[in-house]
């Protein structure tokens, strides 16, 4: 399986980009189209980001085994809505150890709880960035896609997260709202 992966937006792509926003932080600049391009794609597009799948940091034995009951896998045809959530994490947060980050993440904030919550309609994956390179300008791409029937559900939980203590430490935060756009000839 591809470990890494690049997110290109520019004029090609099957994700048709709708919203490109900034929650925190700078912004990243609109552009049309979206792709989720598996390896290095050097030069693409108007702008790409990085990241690499990797192990678990967090969860319980519980959580990942409830996880992998759940977790739908991406792709599914009536998936057409995709959302792209890069972060930035602050440097107060890389500071803590494994264990306070785990408290914040799940007993002060139940990120893990909530986000089971929302499968198997949303399926997810979290790619990292912080160890490719020094100057990867986030730590995380978070990458959703679910039916536009679900979006109500995605969004409640988009609020709640930000809401929680955890994202007292996300400095920076773009959303990028994409839908699946195959063209006339698919
Ligand atoms: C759709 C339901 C979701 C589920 C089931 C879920 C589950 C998880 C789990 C289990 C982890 C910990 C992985 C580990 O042990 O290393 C995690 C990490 C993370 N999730 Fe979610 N999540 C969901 C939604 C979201 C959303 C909507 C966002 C963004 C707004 C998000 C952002 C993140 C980030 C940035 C991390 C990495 C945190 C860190 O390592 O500091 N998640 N998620």
């Amino acid at each position: 399986m591809d470990r890494l992966w690049t997110f290109s937006a520019g004029a090609d792509g099957p994700w048709r980009i709708d919203d490109v926003r900034a929650v925190t932080g700078a912004p990243l600049p609109g552009a049309p189209r979206l792709d989720r391009i598996a390896g290095e794609a050097p030069g693409a597009g108007l702008w790409s980001l990085r990241g690499i799948t990797s192990n678990e940091r967090y969860v319980t034995r519980d959580e990942k085994q409830a996880l992998a009951a759940a977790t739908p896998a991406l792709g599914r045809a009536q998936a057409v809505c995709a959302v792209l959530i890069p972060i930035r994490k602050s440097a107060a947060w890389w500071a803590l150890a494994q264990d306070e980050r785990r408290a914040v993440i799940e007993d002060q904030s139940q990120h893990i709880a909530l986000g089971l919550r929302a499968l198997p309609a949303v399926a997810r994956r979290l790619h990292h960035c912080r160890d490719l390179s020094p100057d990867e300008p986030f730590d995380f791409l978070t990458w959703f896609e679910f039916a536009p029937e679900h979006a109500p559900a995605f969004d409640d939980l988009l609020a709640r997260l930000r809401a929680s203590p955890e994202w007292a430490y996300v400095e920076r935060e773009c959303e990028v709202r994409a839908r699946l756009d195959l063209g006339p000839e698919n």
